[in-house]
């Protein structure tokens, strides 16, 4: 069965990745197939989780001159027909989207519009959670264009936040409870589509 080749950027620890190539393990990614791991720094977590999964993984050091086109090579060198960001800490530019022309879906860790764009990132975007005082938080995956965490959105789901709570316990729950299901679910639905297209082509 013609499947949709996808690419998977990452800048840490990787426990969404491991939610999608566990995903793909259980058979659930059924229309599309992980080719390939782009780790953004040599050493991070997410490079050991490919390993072990026997997926493709390239390193291209996100802060160095030419990062963007050594990723761009790479999407081309695999065919790759849609880039999943998953825990990528950095922000693509105009000029990369434009000329990857594929979809490209990022996961967030809060529910957008809120706490998100520029410096959102990580434990940073639960602190200012918890800093404002909402009482409900939770996850998104959307589409990525020109406006950091400002593309089309796919899927969202609610997480609770508890008294006590800290940074550190709600990113927890929040990737427990939202980001870890909410990825495969967004992923296998975006892969389906690039299938039908290809094969409404073919
Ligand atoms: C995740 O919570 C992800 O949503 C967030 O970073 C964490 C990475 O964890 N991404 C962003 O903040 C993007 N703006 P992981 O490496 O274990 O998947």
């Amino acid at each position: 069965m013609l499947k949709a080749s996808i690419a998977v950027l990452v800048s840490g620890g990787g426990t969404n990745l491991q939610a999608l190539l566990d995903a793909q393990a259980r058979g659930e990614l059924k229309s599309g197939e992980i080719r390939l791991v782009i780790a953004d720094r040599p050493g991070i977590g997410a490079i050991a989780r490919a390993q072990a999964a026997g997926v493709a993984c390239a390193v291209a050091v996100r802060r160095e001159a030419g990062f963007e086109a050594q990723v761009q090579e790479l999407l081309a060198q695999y065919r790759i027909d849609m880039a999943v960001l998953a825990g990528f800490l950095g922000i693509l530019s105009p000029a990369f989207i434009r000329t990857f022309g594929k979809p490209i879906l990022n996961i967030h860790p809060s529910l957008i519009p809120s706490f998100c764009g520029k410096g959102f990132y990580g434990l940073r975007v639960h602190q200012a959670a918890l800093d404002y005082g909402v009482k409900v938080t939770g996850a998104t995956v959307h589409l990525v264009n020109e406006v950091p965490d400002g593309g089309k959105i796919l899927l969202q789901r609610a997480v609770d936040i508890r008294p006590g709570d800290t940074a550190e316990t709600l990113q927890r729950r929040v990737m427990e409870e939202a980001e870890w299901k909410l990825l495969p679910q967004a992923v296998e639905a975006a892969a389906a589509e690039i299938v039908e297209e290809k094969e409404n082509l073919s």
